[in-house]
């Protein structure tokens, strides 16, 4: 079997994929494909994807296919997620201070007053975008916040991130490049503003750091700054997104939910589990010739990681396709694993915490403004969202 990678970034495909992705487990589960004219292979079992993310044979930086991206799209590459080795351990340290979830927790308070305040809208006007209204501006406000990016560019950087996650084949990356290389001049700005001008933000920390030594190239930080940012909101908005539609469609859990808030941290796992909002881990390269699962991945193939085929695999989870908020175990991959395992997790996991449980404590009646079927998803190789949520009180 062969599959297209475009036809898995359909809008149609990413309404119920889970479908397909459970043939490709039973039929191919180590599948042939191809991305941006790599060959390459889509891993779909649990025990395989996660076998992956931790393979030390498998490579994110495998120079003969990542040099030309590298030459293209330029200083936004030189992040952790690109890294190996000590270069990612590197990068990772100098942030992961900034989301233990001790401090994290502290920005508790700072949470429920951004969503009490987006939330006002929908309480007047009896409808809202859930998207555009809720699930988007609280993630982009919060790590925006911890950043340093000032309100004004916010939208601007937000339109310029989404043009680069959209690219879907060649053409679209060649189109995203200049919004790419727009972004990363927007942040060297930054960058040099913090330098004149320190402040109590992360961009300052960064700043500081690079300034100490030799820890951190000027490249490298600038593009830690740009994974953060887009790290930070495009994946939490659909945590959001999709688990209030999950939510909605599902009164008797919501009610439990409800009834018994303790519940939340169980919930929102299980809300990562059932929508996984990082569809697909990013890419990965065989540093050598390697057999999984009985077929051959040979040396500098590309391998994909279907985070969202494996948290619906019945070998691992019971029933996958109920949703069941009190699911015990739960040890899903929606956060991937291993080295670069989600370093925002724990921010991840407060703000979808609170984002739902205030939605629906305020709102316990919300329901859709348009027939589920209707509901539009995003075009996208990666991610799996909504494009709208239309709600209404
Ligand atoms: C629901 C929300 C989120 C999901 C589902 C998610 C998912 C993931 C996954 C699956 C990876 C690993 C990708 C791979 O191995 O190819 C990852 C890495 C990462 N995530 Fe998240 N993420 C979320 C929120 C966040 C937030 C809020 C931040 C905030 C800073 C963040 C920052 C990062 C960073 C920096 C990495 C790279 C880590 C490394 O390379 O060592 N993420 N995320």
């Amino acid at each position: 079997m062969f599959v297209k990678m475009s036809d898995l970034a359909r809008p149609s495909f990413k309404a119920d994929p889970y479908p397909f992705y459970a043939r490709l487990r039973a039929e191919a589960p180590v599948c042939a494909t191809e991305l941006l004219g790599q060959p390459g292979w889509l891993v779909t079992r649990y025990t395989d994807v996660f076998a992956v993310l931790k393979d030390e044979r498998l490579l994110k930086d495998w120079r003969p296919a990542t040099r030309w991206v590298h030459r293209f799209a330029g200083a936004i590459t030189r992040n952790m997620l690109n890294q190996d080795g000590p270069d990612h351990l590197r990068l990772r340290a100098l942030v992961h201070k900034a989301f233990t979830p001790h401090l994290v927790e502290q920005l508790r308070s700072r949470v429920e007053s951004v969503c009490d305040e987006l939330l006002e809208k929908l309480e007047t006007d009896g409808r809202m975008d859930l998207m555009s209204g809720y699930a988007l501006p609280l993630p982009l406000t919060v790590i925006s916040e911890l950043l340093g990016i000032p309100p004004e560019i916010r939208d601007r950087l937000h339109g310029l991130s989404r043009s680069t996650f959209s690219a879907t084949n060649i053409l679209g990356v060649l189109r995203s490049l200049p919004d790419q290389r727009l972004l990363i001049s927007r942040i060297r700005k930054l960058v040099a503003e913090r330098r004149r001008e320190p402040r109590d933000d992360l961009i300052t920390a960064l700043v500081q750091a690079e300034e100490a030594g030799d820890r951190l190239s000027e490249p490298e930080l600038v593009a830690t700054i740009a994974l953060l940012l887009v790290a930070g909101y495009e994946t939490t908005v659909n945590l959001i997104g999709s688990g209030a539609l999950a939510l909605i469609q599902h009164p008797e859990q919501r009610q439990k939910l409800m009834r018994e808030p303790t519940l939340a941290p169980s919930a929102i796992e299980e809300v990562l589990r059932y929508t996984s909002p990082l569809d697909m881990a990013t890419q990965r390269f065989a540093r050598e010739d390697m057999t999984l699962d009985s077929v051959k991945i040979s040396q500098g193939e590309l391998v994909l990681a279907v985070l969202g085929s494996a948290n619906h695999d019945e070998t691992q989870f019971a029933n996958p396709e109920t949703f069941d908020i009190m699911r015990q175990p739960n040890k899903h991959l929606a956060f991937g694993q291993g080295a670069h395992f989600c370093l925002g997790a724990p921010l991840a996991r407060l703000e979808g915490q609170i984002a739902l449980t205030t939605l629906f404590r305020r709102f316990p009646d919300l329901r859709l403004a348009q027939v589920r079927e209707s509901l539009r998803w995003r075009k996208s190789l990666i991610i799996r969202g909504l494009e709208e949520l239309p709600v209404a009180i």
